[in-house]
């Protein structure tokens, strides 16, 4: 399972890109209206920050606006992928910029239901939100089992990036539920670092290797 960053902020991407572990990153208008900035720039320093898919997100909601805006993001860079959210018209302009040859992520899914629609036109990705879904007393977890198994059993390619994400055992919980991606705030991707028995061990190995040190030192 690829790990992503859903941030806009390049100060957080820097940091997490410096650990070797980040696959590509997801922003939306949300995330992107934080930043308070040009957008366009603010895309163009991700793009270029992380080699791997990059997901820009359209705020057009009729057709031919959207696909204009979807194929203007596209030529942003190699690594953009155009997200559309889950509607009629997302879909249709999905399934047109698919057929280009553009990656698209279907965005804002909450059900098996949809997962399939995204699937059949043919998406590189699409976006469950579990966090989103918990936060309605519904189960996000089970959603996202669901969507994997039918994906599993019907051969669909469209890669299944588990979204709103709030803590690391989601993360955990969709890596073995078979989701080909992960993607979470800066907050979530750091608390998968720790464990207090790492720095616990550290500590004293550290004190440990001070005394032996020590030691030497006598002796010589
Ligand atoms: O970017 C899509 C999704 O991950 C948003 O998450 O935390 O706003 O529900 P959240």
């Amino acid at each position: 399972m690829k790990l992503f960053l859903d941030t806009a902020s390049i100060d957080e991407i820097r940091e997490i890109n410096r650990w070797g572990v980040l696959g590509g990153v997801t922003t939306n208008p949300s995330l992107v209206a934080k930043e308070a900035d040009d957008p366009a720039r603010v895309w163009k320093e991700i793009l270029s920050e992380v080699e791997g898919p990059i997901s820009l997100e359209t705020t057009e909601l009729e057709i031919e606006p959207m696909y204009e805006q979807g194929v203007d993001l596209a030529q942003m860079a190699p690594n953009a992928v155009v997200k559309v959210p889950m509607t009629p018209n997302g879909l249709t302009v999905g399934k047109r910029l698919t057929d280009e040859g553009i990656k698209v992520n279907v965005t804002l899914v909450f059900s098996p239901a949809q997962a399939i629609l995204a699937a059949e036109i043919g998406a590189y990705i699409v976006s469950p939100f579990l966090g989103r879904l918990d936060d309605v007393a519904a189960d996000g977890m089970d959603a996202l089992r669901k969507i994997c198994g039918i994906y599993e059993v019907q051969g669909y390619e469209t890669n299944v990036l588990a979204a709103s994400l709030r803590h690391p055992m989601h993360v955990v919980d969709a890596a073995l539920a078979g989701a080909d991606i992960a993607t979470m705030p800066y907050s979530v991707f750091t608390q998968l670092v720790k464990h207090p028995l790492t720095d616990v061990g550290l500590e004293k190995f550290l004190q440990d290797w001070k005394s032996l040190q020590k030691e030497l030192r006598k002796g010589a």
